[in-house]
């Protein structure tokens, strides 16, 4: 249990989770009072997480990460009684109409992050941050992100201080101390308490002004106008809960799809043959015969499959969830001449699964070439699986794929330095993680980047009036 809690420390990649596979397809680990079974192989995944999908969907009680630090409602570890309302509603967020629309949005916040790595390059990697949280801004709240700095500071302690949270303290692996030990005298709680308050004042500062607009009539378009208090919704739940579940999407969606990015710029600064043959597959569909010059767009996704594999094989490559939260079993269940008992927790081993192909350290976008590279979930755990599968996985593939495209097509991505590929740094949020240097490819690509940044601002002034 000790190392478990410590399984992150070396950064996403976790190698005491890589060496759990070494005992086969399925750990079991026996942690606190619980006892934990982890999928190191697709197979059991599919089976275990899928076809049993309907009693192995539940979450276990954790009194720290769930309780205190998300007052019981951050919708990624809520019980299934009190989860099953939001979900219906963030089902919209699969929705291909809803998707279309997103899309534009998503091509039109990454012009920003063109400019950015143009105008100041030695910080992308806050510009990965900005644009990640910009679309799940607009995308939720329907608004141009206008939060200071300090405001952005303090919604990243919040998303990582929660994942932080996920593991790491005893009480979550013996539930029954937080029945047990009156409240008085736990001695473990003060921090926590003082962690989800300080969650809640922070999601509360940017739910108000969106509550209000939607009450008043001035809201823009986006998910919580929308789909959430949409009265056609009909949803149930209370004010607290909507406010935990719009700022739970946007944090859920946008440190990923930044530590995501950052993983991709990785895999270009480290095998230059992948980037070359991705812009090779770009140029052929954004160079003109004249040599005229187009960004890549959404319209282009099916013209692009090296593309699209990228996407997956970056998730594959360095996975951005190593592990996923537990799923606990809520019945009996013999499998394969197993027997789990109800109340057994089941994680899926991104580290492990990442693994499990020829190779596997090598990137090489052209293993998931099969036909299915635009389905995103085809073969690849990273969103997870079962009814509690990520509910973004259709946004966060799509804002991957635009920003990906269109840094490929603009940017020559090389080392600035030595870099171990397995060293992401990913909660480097002040300075660069590793030394990379993003160079503009032309002065035609400059052009291209300047004037698509001007028609964004046109595009903000009209949305603005
Ligand atoms: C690269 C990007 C992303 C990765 C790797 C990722 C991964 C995951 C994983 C592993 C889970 C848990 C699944 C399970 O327990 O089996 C999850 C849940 C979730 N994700 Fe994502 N995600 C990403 C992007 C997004 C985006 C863009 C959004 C929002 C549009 C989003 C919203 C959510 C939400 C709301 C949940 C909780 C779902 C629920 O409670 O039913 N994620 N994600």
């Amino acid at each position: 249990m000790f190392q478990f809690t410590k399984a992150r420390d070396a950064g996403l990649w976790a190698p005491f989770l890589a060496s759990l596979s070494k005992y086969g397809p399925m750990t079991t680990l026996r942690m606190g009072s619980q006892t934990w079974v982890v999928l190191n192989e697709p197979q059991v995944v599919a089976d275990l997480i899928n076809k049993h999908g309907k009693i192995t969907n539940e979450r276990p009680e954790m009194p720290i990460a769930g309780d205190l630090v998300s007052h019981g409602m951050r919708t990624v570890i809520r019980p299934t009684a009190s989860w099953t309302e939001g979900r219906r509603v963030m089902h919209h967020l699969l929705s291909g109409s809803v998707l279309r629309v997103y899309g534009n949005w998503q091509e039109i916040e990454s012009l920003q992050l063109l400019s950015a790595y143009l105008d100041d390059p030695t910080r992308w990697y806050a510009h990965h941050y900005r644009y990640s949280i910009a679309v799940l801004y607009r995308l939720v709240m329907g608004e141009n992100l206008d939060k200071t700095q300090a405001e952005l500071d303090d919604y990243q302690k919040v998303t990582m201080e929660f994942t932080w949270s996920l593991l790491r303290s005893f009480v979550d692996y013996f539930p029954q101390f937080s029945h047990w030990v009156p409240t008085a005298l736990q001695w473990w709680r003060p921090v926590w308490v003082k962690m989800g308050d300080f969650h809640h004042r922070v999601f509360k500062d940017w739910w108000d002004p969106i509550r209000n607009a939607v009450q008043d009539g001035t809201a823009k378009p986006g998910f919580v106008r929308d789909t959430l208090l949409h009265p056609e919704m009909r949803y149930k739940g209370s004010e607290e809960e909507a406010m935990y579940l719009a700022t739970s999407v946007i944090a859920a969606g946008s440190d990923n799809t930044r530590m995501t990015l950052n993983t991709f710029l990785m895999a270009m600064i480290s095998h230059p043959e992948i980037l070359a043959r991705a812009r090779e597959e770009m140029d052929a569909v954004c160079v003109e015969e004249d040599g005229t010059l187009r960004l890549p767009g959404m319209a282009d996704f099916e013209q692009l499959p090296y593309l699209a594999a990228m996407v997956k094989e970056v998730l594959r490559w360095r996975p951005t969830t190593p592990i996923t939260p537990q799923h606990q079993l809520t019945e009996d269940l013999e499998y394969e001449g197993y027997y789990f008992p109800k109340g057994t927790c089941f994680v899926i081993n991104g580290i492990a699964l990442s693994q499990q192909c020829d190779e596997p350290d090598r990137f090489d976008p052209s293993r998931w070439l099969d036909g299915n590279e635009g389905n995103i979930t085809q073969g690849l755990w990273a969103f997870g699986g079962g009814r509690r599968i990520c509910v973004g996985y259709r946004v966060a593939q799509q804002a991957l794929y635009v920003a990906m495209a269109r840094l490929v097509f603009c940017f020559d991505l090389t080392p600035d330095g030595p870099v171990n590929t397995r060293k992401l740094n990913h909660f480097s949020l002040d300075k660069q993680p590793f030394p990379a240097k993003v160079t503009v490819r032309s002065p035609s690509h400059e052009e291209l980047i300047q004037q698509a940044a001007k028609k964004r601002e046109c595009f903000l002034m009209s949305v603005r009036v």
